[in-house]
């Protein structure tokens, strides 16, 4: 496919964007303040990212438009839509962001955010040809699992650097942050173990999947993911990095594992916890290899690095990308009865719950393991701090997620306290880091409007606009406008009186 096919519509988005894109590199020191004021945008380095995030799937819709082919979401959620979202929903029109994405750029600009984080579309950019890869966000083009198994195979690794470098090439003049993967451990988890994401691979006791291997097939998908990264970062530090000067990233999905008790066994659990889920996706770009401990519980299953992979990964990423929702506790299995699921080796013996002795880690949110835990974005960051020596990092996912009930009215989901309530805690948790210094680079909100909440379909809303499903127009709930003065360094004088007492309330 040529070049020349990529649509007009990424051009805008790409250089409407570039002009409010910041280099955040050298940013004043931090002055931070008491915390029993409310966090204020000058509590943070003056050339720290605040931004928000979408990805394409969840946000543009035209799925079949200006040549796009099917993606593996596309296939997925029009084959079992029980399994897109309790009204069999799809990113068919999602947020029609493709046709309005001027709109979009204008409540960025409005809202006065510096970034923008966004995916894109690997499906839309190389539609109908020979198996390619890209720097993706869940979606690819369905040939490429029909052709051979999509992240099963190794193939897999070469057709994302190909469209990795056709993103290079076209945009890499305007784009100084390239993240190679989302969330490869959760990819790998959801889609190969529980077998509820595309391609819906699992086995017995995760789920009643016609095909897969919940116990291995994870660690070959990461393998298959990982080493795409190292080859397309390899690729972007020697061909483009030294005449387009940007950096390039990977992002986990990284809960924040606490021990359910105080004994030696579930602290040795949250320990294995954060091995197995930080450990097994930044050691490998970072070390150059998986971290000993999953080697020792995985023996040969865990998929080998040769000598010459080893050197490739190592040091493949300029920045680690954090997306953090919540904590979690973590409980041993070794010694302890546990869920059939969370007893096997690939969970490393661990079960997580988000309560313990009947009360909850956090206040609930609409997503199932998601709770409010400010300190956890705190704690996060320190861990990946000293595992990884302080290698520049950025928060690439923050958010709260809030019920779209049926019949709760459009107003009660504008006036979004709670969510102000949660970024302004997190914004608090996560300048102490900064302040103890963890050389935390950027933060971005997840995420900038409504949109498609993957196997929860629209039934979650984690926007700082609402999107009203009829006619896609975006209203800025109360956040937009907090997010807006907090990037102003504006006080809070006009939002609720819970909004400013926050910090108590969380204690921080
Ligand atoms: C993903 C987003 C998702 C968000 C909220 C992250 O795991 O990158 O695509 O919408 O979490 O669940």
């Amino acid at each position: 496919m040529e070049v020349n096919s990529i649509p007009i519509y990424l051009f805008f988005v790409i250089f409407s964007c570039s002009t409010i894109l910041e280099a955040s590199i050298n940013g004043d020191e931090p002055r931070f303040s008491q915390q029993q004021q409310p966090i204020i945008r000058s509590d943070f380095p003056s050339g720290f990212l605040f931004g928000a995030a979408t990805s394409a799937y969840q946000i543009e819709g035209a799925y079949l438009e200006d040549g796009k082919s099917l993606t593996n979401w596309d296939c997925f959620c029009h084959s079992k839509p029980e399994e897109c979202g309790e009204n069999g929903d799809n990113g068919d029109v999602a947020d029609d962001h493709y046709h309005l994405f001027m709109k979009d750029i204008e409540l960025m600009h409005s809202l006065g955010i510096k970034a923008y984080r966004f995916s894109i579309s690997w499906a839309r950019i190389l539609p109908r040809i020979e198996p390619f890869v890209t720097i993706h966000h869940e979606d690819f083009p369905q040939e490429l699992e029909d052709k051979y198994g999509s992240w099963l195979d190794p193939q897999m690794q070469d057709d994302f650097v190909h469209f990795a470098e056709t993103c290079f090439k076209n945009f890499g003049d305007r784009v100084k942050y390239w993240i190679t993967i989302n969330e490869p451990n959760l990819v790998s988890e959801f889609a190969y173990e529980k077998g509820v994401y595309p391609p819906g691979r699992c086995s017995q006791p995760f789920g009643n999947c016609l095909a897969g291997n919940s116990d291995v097939e994870p660690l070959f998908v990461m393998h298959n993911m990982l080493l795409a990264h190292g080859k397309a970062a390899k690729l972007y530090r020697e061909q483009y990095q030294p005449k387009q000067g940007g950096s390039v990233g990977l992002v986990a999905h990284c809960f924040m594992y606490e021990p359910i008790t105080d004994s030696e066994l579930d602290r040795k659990a949250a320990e294995r916890a954060m091995i197995f889920n930080i450990g097994w996706s930044f050691d490998p770009p970072i070390f150059g290899d998986y971290p000993q401990e999953m080697r020792e519980y995985h023996g040969n299953e865990l998929p080998r690095f040769t000598q010459e992979e080893k050197d490739m990964m190592k040091n493949s990423i300029d920045f680690i990308g954090i997306n953090h929702y919540s904590a979690i506790y973590a409980k041993d299995c070794t010694n302890s009865s546990c869920s059939e699921s969370a007893n096997r080796v690939i969970k490393g013996f661990v079960e997580i719950t988000g309560e313990r002795d009947g009360v909850l880690i956090g206040d609930p949110t609409s997503m199932p393991r998601f709770f409010v835990v400010p300190r956890g974005m705190e704690e996060i960051v320190n861990y990946v701090k000293t595992r990884y020596n302080n290698t520049p990092m950025f928060v690439t996912e923050n958010g709260y997620s809030s019920p779209n009930v049926q019949d709760v009215q459009v107003e009660e989901i504008l006036n979004d306290v709670k969510r102000i309530e949660f970024h302004q805690a997190y914004l608090a948790s996560l300048a102490s880091a900064i302040t103890n210094g963890a050389d935390v680079r950027g933060y971005f909100v997840w995420s900038l409007m409504d949109n498609y909440e993957w196997a929860q379909g629209y039934n979650v809303r984690f926007g700082l606009h609402y999107v009203d499903r009829q006619t896609f127009d975006r209203i800025p709930k109360l956040s937009a406008r907090w997010y807006q003065g907090f990037l102003k360094n504006n006080s809070l004088i006009d939002l609720p009186e819970s909004v400013h007492q926050q910090a108590d309330i969380y204690n921080l």
